[in-house]
């Protein structure tokens, strides 16, 4: 996610807009920029980081380039997804002439035919951004009035933005807008007006704010504040008293990153398949066929979470695409001198992208002739940089050292990756592909409908959270679940979780299962329900506790279950995406009733650069 700050008032705008974006910094970011409303037009500062100097750092050296006086202006901290870190694809963006900026945080996920489209008018573009789109189609729809330019934008771009513009024809006003990404408007003292992507950035200068909805936009000059829907139709808005200190206002109000990025899995798996799926049915990953053509053997390499998005990558390739695979943990993998060649496709996974093991294991592939294609969440990251081709997921940035929201977008590009090539090698039938991309389209509203009923998993977690062991257990993608689920749960309660193949448990677990054992079983799987049913019954036979993860029709398992979480319907080969998001929330609640530091838990990191 980026960072947005924009100032209209009487005092200098630089330092307050510089002020605001470092208290965006917590969010993460590649690159920084500044653009100034004086009397002589707009004045734009930006660039990435460099040699290790953060971006904002840079550009902190350079404000005093920026004509002082100016009092009104845009800030932008970059957390970049389409189009490499680099000073031209900072933001803000400019139009040819330089009379008009913008600043955006989402995807536009239509930017290509604009793009297209305004080249072939003869716009002339400089970067490699979607955003860059929004600045000259705010020029072309430009004839007097900033607001009804901005509503022109508004009603051709698709995907999400939080969108601020400004014109050198309209000294100290600004426009904005938003759908499907943050944007609030703060109240300064009299005739001073922020808009930010998040409260910190203002809470220096004001707790009085407002909050834009989707499909509202606001303008500020001169004083003035006025709130329409994207028709024009006036809005009438409150202002928000903000009581939360500078630290809770980071996290948005929430007590720790992990459930703020739990949450906003919805909206992260929407930004990762934007621009991926066309309704036609057709996948688009932005890599030619070509890159596939003659791969006759995938394998997955990760560690921890990122290991266990590859272990579904597997099987979905597998189970459509009818390719052979395997998933190795990387730090196994780059020792064991695998046997690769050009007809092998190795599929690193990383959110980070700079985990050591990782990377290692990327360059043994290439060394051995493989191709490599990254699965990360970091634009610009050394994986993305080092391997043939990059599919990034586009779940901004991850803070809590728990991954969450940055395994879901993993296991969606899992699952497109593993159609394409379904689809490429004959596979699939278009009609079933469709159908499949139609279903991924609604669990974003079915993970929303499991988080709204976090009361319960609150209650589920209670029993967890006096155990020392505990068992997760299923079949097939379920299992892959599983081991996740018992990875979140040890991570951050320090409980010792275990997860196993279901049909393993009688040859050795099933010893340690006693009544104080709690069994965690995800049974998503329709095609091996009755065996987990069985093992189900195995653990009662043996007074241990089940918690059952079911569907809606396995109602013999839950009956069976001492307790149960019903997911919403779901086809087998998508369910865990979903699934895992209880075990999220039960490993989230057990960890802060045993009262840990559950974003930074004891003895791990983030990201682990070192072997
Ligand atoms: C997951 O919750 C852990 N933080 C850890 O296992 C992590 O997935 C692993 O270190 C890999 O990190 P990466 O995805 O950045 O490579």
């Amino acid at each position: 996610m980026c960072g947005i700050v924009g100032y209209s008032g009487r005092r200098p705008a630089a330092p307050l807009l510089f002020a605001g974006l470092q208290k965006l910094e917590y969010r993460g970011y590649d690159s920084a920029g500044i653009a100034l409303l004086a009397p002589d037009g707009i004045h734009l500062e930006k660039n990435a980081g460099r040699d290790g100097v953060m971006a904002l750092e840079v550009l902190g050296g350079k404000i005093d380039r920026l004509p002082a006086a100016a009092i009104a202006g845009i800030g932008h901290t970059r957390w970049a997804t389409h189009g490499r870190p680099t000073d031209i694809n900072a933001h803000p963006h400019l139009d040819a002439s330089g009379e008009f900026a913008v600043v955006h945080n989402g995807i536009i996920e239509n930017y290509l035919p604009l793009r297209e489209r305004l080249r072939a008018a003869g716009y002339v573009f400089r970067s490699e951004t979607d955003s860059e789109v929004a600045a000259h189609l705010l020029a072309s729809h430009y004839s007097g009035d900033l607001a009804a330019a901005l509503r022109g934008v508004l009603a051709e771009i698709e995907g999400s933005f939080a969108l601020v513009v400004m014109s050198a024809r309209h000294p100290g006003q600004l426009a904005a807008a938003r759908r499907n990404a943050p944007l609030i408007v703060g109240a300064g003292a009299e005739g001073e007006f922020f808009i930010a992507s998040d409260i910190p950035a203002v809470l220096k200068e004001t707790r009085d704010i407002y909050v834009l909805e989707d499909g509202e936009m606001v303008v500020v000059a001169d004083g003035s504040v006025s709130f329409t829907d994207f028709a024009g139709n006036p809005r009438l808005k409150t202002i928000t008293k903000v009581t939360w200190d500078a630290v809770a206002a980071e996290k948005a109000g929430y007590e720790h990153f992990m459930l703020k990025e739990i949450d906003e899995q919805p909206q992260a798996l929407r930004d990762t398949l934007s621009g991926r799926a066309a309704k036609a049915g057709t996948i688009d990953l932005g890599i030619g066929a070509d890159f596939f053509a003659g791969v006759s053997r995938v394998a997955f390499v990760g560690c921890g979470t990122a290991y266990h998005a590859g272990l579904v990558g597997r099987e979905l390739l597998e189970r459509w695409a009818r390719l052979p695979a395997e998933t190795a943990v990387a730090s196994e993998f780059r020792y064991r001198q695998p046997l690769l060649d050009e007809h092998t496709l190795v599929v690193a996974v990383s959110q980070s992208g700079e985990t050591a093991d990782t990377l290692a294991a990327l360059r043994e592939a290439k060394k051995e002739g493989a191709r490599v294609l990254a699965v990360t969440n970091v634009v610009g990251s050394t994986a993305a940089r080092e391997a043939d081709e990059t599919l990034f997921t586009w779940a901004g940035p991850e803070i809590a050292v728990a991954s969450t929201k940055a395994y879901t977008t993993q296991l969606e590009i899992m699952a497109l990756l593993a159609m394409f090539l379904a689809k490429e090698r004959g596979q699939l039938p278009a009609e079933r592909v469709a159908a499949l991309l139609e279903e991924m389209r609604t669990l974003p509203a079915k993970i929303e409908d499991i988080l709204a009923r976090r009361e319960r998993l609150r209650e589920l977690a209670l029993p967890l959270s006096r155990t020392a062991d505990a068992f997760f257990i299923g079949r097939g993608l379920d299992w892959a679940v599983a081991l996740e689920g018992a990875l979140k749960l040890k991570e951050i309660s320090y409980i010792h979780a275990e997860a196993y193949a279901a049909g393993e448990l009688k040859h050795g677990a099933l010893a340690l299962v006693t009544e104080e054992t709690p069994v965690i079983v995800l049974a998503t799987q329709q095609a091996l329900y009755e065996k987990t049913l069985s093992n189900v019954e195995e653990v009662k036979a043996r007074n241990g506790r089940v918690l059952a993860v079911v569907r809606p029709d396995n109602k013999e398992l839950a009956a069976a279950a001492d307790d149960t979480f019903l997911l919403p319907q779901i086809s087998d080969e998508l369910a865990p995406i979903a699934a895992i998001v209880p075990l999220q929330l039960i490993a989230y609640y057990t960890a802060v009733r045993r009262g840990n530091h559950v974003d930074k838990p004891r003895n791990l990191a983030k990201t682990v650069t070192t072997e």
